[in-house]
């Protein structure tokens, strides 16, 4: 077997890429090592940039997202027991973000890739990219029991933070920065109108709190927890009544409870490789790098790289030319590491560290009172909210 592109992964980097590629005209094949219900099955963010929309749009997948995706003009901070408006309309010159479920983009992705009858090769085993430092890379993997080759010109490596990818590069021709949080998020999913028409993000003394949603009747919230928790641990009953007590008055009294449909914990994560690429691998999205989700970055980050990623082949297959290749590394980093400073100050800024006493969180609540009283401050926050331009 032989085609242009072989991507592994088939999440929301994975398949956004597959459709960018194929409307510039280069042939793809996707390999993903669980089955299609499993991918869909996951629940993670749903904040898109204009950037993201932009790409999905260029994808072809947006009809459901037009249609459905609520477009949010502004975020409430909470601290000291009350909220606080950041306009992110106004302060960015008529910007604004798409909340819309990341599970719902596979879907879509996932359906338009099958409407044009693109290869994805679900329940893939022992993926292994191959030669990828030379002129003729291939990809071996197993299907129902069988070895299986693909020679490509090009692998890219979508297949998330544990994938095979950034795995098979020699530890010595990569370097790995990291910071883990001493806390993770407990999420819950619900069938319940949200607290809110806007998300609230809450600094409290108990601990950091985010109301997000899904719909008009379907609601998503998060509680700062120890790492030693286990979603068992937390009843329905238990994370509402903790939901309440990180909330204002107002928002508490408003609050509408119901059952989880979905109750995780996920630890709070930076992490970035340098360099991309390696030779005629790529890696983009998860694969390359992690942040930890107060900045509703990650979905929107692995966007960008896939936009960077078709673009540089479009210009290698079309004018023959290596330069956005060989800039696409540097390119993608350069976007990254501002996603990764402004996750990485949101994080700071909303969360309670308990091992770093009375004088941080004094600081914390200072730095919060200066972001919302200062237009400059509120300005710098809301423009990276809404994400940076791509250039
Ligand atoms: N072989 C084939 N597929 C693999 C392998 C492998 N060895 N390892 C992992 N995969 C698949 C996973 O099963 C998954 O479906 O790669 C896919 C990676 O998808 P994601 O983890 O969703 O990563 P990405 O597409 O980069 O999306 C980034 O997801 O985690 C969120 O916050 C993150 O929003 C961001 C987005
Ligand atoms: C979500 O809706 O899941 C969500 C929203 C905003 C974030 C993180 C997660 O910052």
């Amino acid at each position: 077997m032989r085609t242009q592109v072989v991507i592994i992964g088939a999440g929301p980097a994975g398949l956004l890429l597959g459709q960018l590629l194929h409307k510039a005209g280069i042939d793809n094949i996707i390999l993903e090592r669980c089955s299609a219900a499993y991918v869909l099955g996951r629940i993670r963010a749903g904040v898109l940039e204009q950037v993201a929309v932009d790409l999905l749009a260029e994808a072809g997948a947006d009809a459901r997202l037009r249609a459905e995706g609520l477009p949010h003009e502004g975020i409430e901070l909470l601290f000291g027991g009350k909220r606080h408006r950041i306009d992110l309309h106004s302060l960015t010159g008529g910007k604004c973000v798409t909340v819309y479920g990341q599970t719902e983009v596979t879907r879509d992705l996932m359906q338009a890739r099958a409407d044009l009858g693109l290869t994805t090769v679900y329940e893939a085993v022992n993926v292994q990219p191959m030669d990828f430092e030379g002129e003729h890379p291939r990809v071996r993997y197993e299907k129902d029991g069988e070895v299986q080759e693909i020679a490509c010109d090009f692998i890219a490596g979508c297949d998330g933070f544990h994938g095979v990818c950034r795995a098979s590069v020699p530890k010595d021709r990569m370097r790995c920065f990291e910071k883990r949080y001493p806390f993770g998020w407990l999420g819950l999913l619900s069938d319940t109108p949200p607290v809110s028409e806007e998300l609230i993000y809450a600094h409290t003394e108990r601990g950091f709190a985010l109301c997000s949603q899904r719909s008009q009747t379907r609601s998503r919230y998060y509680l700062q927890v120890p790492l030693t928790d286990k979603p068992e641990d937390w009843s329905d009953a238990a994370f509402w009544a903790e939901l309440r007590r990180r909330l204002d008055p107002e928002a508490a009294e408003r609050l509408v409870t119901g059952p989880a449909l979905e109750k995780s914990i996920a630890p709070l994560r930076s992490f970035v490789t340098e360099p991309m690429r390696f030779g005629r691998m790529f890696l983009a999205g998860d694969a390359a790098h992690i942040v930890p989700p107060t900045g509703a970055k990650g979905l929107n980050l692995a966007a960008s790289d896939v936009g960077y990623l078709a673009q540089a082949l479009s210009v290698y297959y079309q004018d023959k030319s290596d330069e956005g290749i060989e800039t696409y590394s540097a390119k993608c980093l350069s976007r990254v590491w501002k996603a990764e400073r402004f996750s990485w100050w949101m994080t700071s800024l909303l969360h309670h560290f308990p091992e770093e006493g009375g004088f941080h969180a004094r600081v914390q609540e200072a730095e919060l009172d200066y972001m919302v009283h200062s237009l400059t401050a509120s300005a710098a926050l809301a423009e990276n909210y809404v994400g940076l331009a791509l250039h």
